[in-house]
């Protein structure tokens, strides 16, 4: 892949929530990251500043919402109302975790919708574009009222599991909400899907005590959005040993991780946990059974061609039409 050829007019600018992603992406595009200092007040308050002329440009900010999300959330639009009073042309928050999304409805009378704050927020503060990752739900995209992106992993992920030739594999959901995303993933490795069905007496606490399809003696990939305290993925992995499943993987978007995510891993009987870079891993959550995925070259791939105009279409009929063909063989 080609780098940016306009380089005069294009700024990619990373805050501090993931450098490493920023980082792939600017030797990917082959232009350097824009100078931004960034730094804390005694009392906790965000300073930015970013340290080179915008004016006319077309800006790329780098900064995943993820934990602590609150700060980083409020780094992004310090960042964005620098960057507004510098006259740039515009400006595209790519937020590759957007955090508070899993508020996308009121359940109980007397509840945010954050999801949908979050989004007038930063659409308020100046932000002309979003480029996001698989957004919990889809529909959030539609809480946006500029354009966004809503980019689909499942290619990735798809390629993944394809190299490791198994037979007789099941994709499964591990809640009734991820249905949809079990049947995207099943259609494209021509494989059944099976449902767990999860219920949340109430936040990062579930419950599980059915499947619904079959998936005795298979390979089963549960697959989700969001690894928060691995509950959900764990207490399937359960459940499915208990239907007689044969062995078991999980993939998921985002790696939130939060506590006890790693114990919970670590003791489950999952033989592999697959995730994305959405969300920068520290170093003392590297459990063994973790793999990570990039999505740097498809990021800096989305980034030239939004920049140049042109569409995200082919490059996914591309993707998918190689997969069919490792898939076939
Ligand atoms: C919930 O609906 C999401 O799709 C994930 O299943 C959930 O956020 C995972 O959370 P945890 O890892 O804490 O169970």
């Amino acid at each position: 892949m080609g780098g940016i050829l306009d380089r005069r007019h294009f700024k990619l600018i990373s805050g501090t929530a993931n450098k490493k992603l920023a980082d792939e992406v600017s030797k990917i595009l082959k232009i350097p990251l824009t100078p931004v200092e960034i730094k804390r007040f005694h009392d906790g308050e965000i300073y930015c500043r970013v340290l080179e002329s915008v004016r006319g440009c077309d800006v790329y900010i780098i900064q995943p919402t993820s934990p602590d999300a609150s700060l980083h959330l409020m780094e992004l639009l310090i960042l964005v109302d620098a960057l507004k009073r510098s006259s740039p042309d515009k400006i595209t928050a790519v937020i590759p975790y957007y955090g508070y999304c899993r508020q996308d409805k009121k359940t109980k009378p007397r509840e945010p919708i954050t999801a949908k704050l979050v989004a007038n927020m930063i659409a308020t503060a100046g932000v002309n574009r979003v480029i996001m990752f698989d957004l919990h739900v889809a529909q959030v995209q539609g809480f946006f009222d500029i354009p966004s992106d809503n980019l689909d992993v499942i290619p990735l992920f798809a390629d993944y599991i394809a190299d490791k030739k198994l037979k007789d594999i099941v994709i499964v959901s591990p809640d009734a909400g991820g249905a949809a995303r079990a049947r995207a993933f099943g259609k494209v490795l021509n494989a059944p899907i099976a449902i767990v069905d999860k219920r949340r007496p109430e936040q990062n606490v579930s419950e599980v005590e059915n499947v619904i399809g079959d998936v005795k003696s298979k390979t089963a990939f549960l697959v989700d959005d969001i690894i928060d305290t691995a509950g959900s993925i764990t207490e399937a992995s359960n459940i499915l040993l208990k239907f007689g499943a044969k062995e078991i993987y999980a993939l998921a978007t985002h790696g939130v991780l939060s506590n006890p995510a790693i114990e919970r891993i670590s003791n489950s009987k999952i033989k592999e946990i697959i995730i994305t870079n959405t969300i920068e891993i520290p170093i003392e959550k590297m459990a063994s059974k973790l793999k990570v995925i990039s999505i740097a070259p498809l990021l800096a791939e989305t980034i030239k061609r939004t920049h140049e105009g042109l569409p995200m279409g082919i490059i996914y009929e591309e993707m998918y039409r190689r997969l069919e063909r490792k898939i076939k063989k």
